[in-house]
């Protein structure tokens, strides 16, 4: 099959020239030719290229031919050259064999011939190659049959699954990285040995592991990549907090939910309605703490108190240990995790403001994500649940409406700062201005006083004297 009529871009024609001149066969591999068959719209903005040569030397030729805007650096360490060009990076590499040691994913790595190379690779959906010669402009080259396993959607090693998962670990949550994003399932002796294999995962640095993990959760149904993350022990290497939600347990007619296939279904429904990959995590960490809290108690049954808030709690450890950021983009799930049952609350009909204002408060410009994961959060089977829960929760918006309109408590900004209150009462900086500042804050909250600076200052005065402040 010759595919050169997709070989639009111009890099494959500068690459042709540069390589025929240095008399090197070279080829598009990798993602870039999986996707272009699986008509999958332009996911790879990296291109990778092979040549039996030197992938340095044809780097360079072909930088000098596109210019100055493309940009040109080489990894001598790793025998590779990458150019930047106009948002995208193409990657070359001089064709390989290599050899690898049990306690590193570091190969030894020496020249090959393009069967070498080919053969090296992950999976035959990335053994595939086009040819960028000029007699061979375009031939497919696919020795693995990696064409036939993207129309089975088989996810399938080259060689020995065994040898390609315990040369590079890294392989086995790659696998469940692309059957979850492209629905394709792992071939069984595949899944066998990564089975057998997990705990090779620990060669593998946390920053890789969790790339995989967030590429997972990004696809379009992310449980099917938890399931098989379980199934094959491989979750078990570096989430343990996770696995420790699965299981039932049961005491007379009373038993709890499964937490983790609860959990993984949160995902997926979360997943139909945003791609913003924090709230996602949110969705993964909001019932974490239910194993530490669970309880049975014989009025009740099986009670998971304070869930929410150990759980927010939980949420930067479980960011640094797996190499998450440390930043507000933590904050903002550890929020969620810790609001996500106080809408139920408010879905009551009497329902006081005070209880919505102290929501909004908290929850801040996060109120809508927050409402999201609590339509997600609804897994019952029964229907007639599901919608009297989803219109609860509609109402329960209504009533954020009104009361923000009215309050204006999102964004809330104190009416009277700390450095003003020091100015008015001629006091230092102390723990009655931290006081003063609460009892304003609460006072709005609880729809004591209105929210803006005269009330503000009133009640301020009021409040002062109680605590002999007056001058
Ligand atoms: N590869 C491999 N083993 C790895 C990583 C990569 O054999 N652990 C090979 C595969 O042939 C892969 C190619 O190197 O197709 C390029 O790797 P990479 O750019 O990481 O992945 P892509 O397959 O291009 O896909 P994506 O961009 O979605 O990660």
């Amino acid at each position: 099959m010759n595919y050169s009529r997709e070989l639009k871009n111009q890099i494959f024609n500068i690459i042709q020239k540069e390589s025929d001149k240095l008399k090197y066969p070279t080829y598009v591999v990798g993602g870039w030719v999986r996707d272009l068959l699986l008509k999958r719209e332009n996911t790879v903005t990296d291109i990778d290229f092979v040549c039996v040569g030197s992938g340095i030397i044809l780097a360079e030729k072909v930088a000098l031919t596109m210019g100055k805007q493309a940009r040109f650096k080489v990894f001598k360490k790793f025998g590779t050259a990458l150019i930047s060009y106009k948002g995208e990076n193409y990657e070359f590499i001089g064709a390989r064999k290599e050899s690898y040691r049990s306690n590193s994913r570091k190969p030894i790595v020496e020249n090959g011939t393009f069967e070498d190379d080919q053969i090296r690779r992950d999976f035959t959906i990335n053994a595939i190659s086009i040819q960028l010669n000029k007699d061979d402009f375009g031939e497919l080259i696919d020795p693995f049959n990696g064409i036939e396993d993207l129309k089975n959607k088989i996810i399938k090693t080259p060689g020995n699954p065994n040898k390609t998962y315990s040369d590079d670990p890294l392989r086995m949550m790659r696998a469940v990285r692309f059957a979850t994003q492209l629905h394709f399932e792992i071939e069984k002796e595949s899944y066998e040995a990564i089975l057998r294999n997990c705990e090779r995962l620990s060669i593998i640095s946390q920053e890789r592991i969790t790339e995989e993990l967030n590429k997972i959760i990004l696809s379009p149904k992310p449980s099917r990549g938890f399931k098989v993350l379980f199934e094959t022990k491989l979750l078990h290497q570096f989430f343990p907090e996770l696995v420790k939600l699965e299981g039932v347990e049961r005491v007379g007619k009373h038993v709890h939910k499964d937490n983790f296939y609860h959990t993984i279904e949160v995902l997926d429904n979360i997943s139909i309605h945003s791609k913003n990959l924090w709230l996602r995590w949110a969705a993964l960490l909001h019932d974490i703490a239910k194993p530490q809290t669970k309880k049975y108690e014989k009025k009740q049954g099986w009670t998971f108190h304070a869930h929410e808030f150990i759980g927010g709690k939980m949420v930067p450890g479980i960011f640094r240990k797996l190499k998450l950021p440390l930043n507000e983009k933590m904050k903002y799930v550890q929020k969620l995790v810790a609001l996500h049952l106080r809408p139920i609350v408010l879905a009551k009909d009497i329902v006081t403001d005070s209880a919505i204002r102290r929501l909004l408060f908290d929850a801040g410009n996060d109120i809508e994500d927050l409402m999201t994961l609590c339509d997600a959060d609804i897994t019952s089977k029964n229907i007639n649940k599901v919608k009297k829960y989803l219109n609860n929760f509609q109402s329960v918006r209504k009533k954020l409406k009104i009361v923000e309109q009215k309050d204006q408590i999102r964004n809330f900004q104190p009416p009277i700062n700390g450095i003003e209150i020091m100015q008015l009462f001629n006091i230092k900086a102390g723990k009655e201005i931290g006081i003063l500042k609460k009892s304003i804050k609460d006072a709005i909250l609880d729809g004591k006083i209105e929210n803006n600076r005269d009330e503000a200052l009133k009640f301020i005065y009021k409040k002062a004297k109680e605590l002999n402040l007056n001058k």
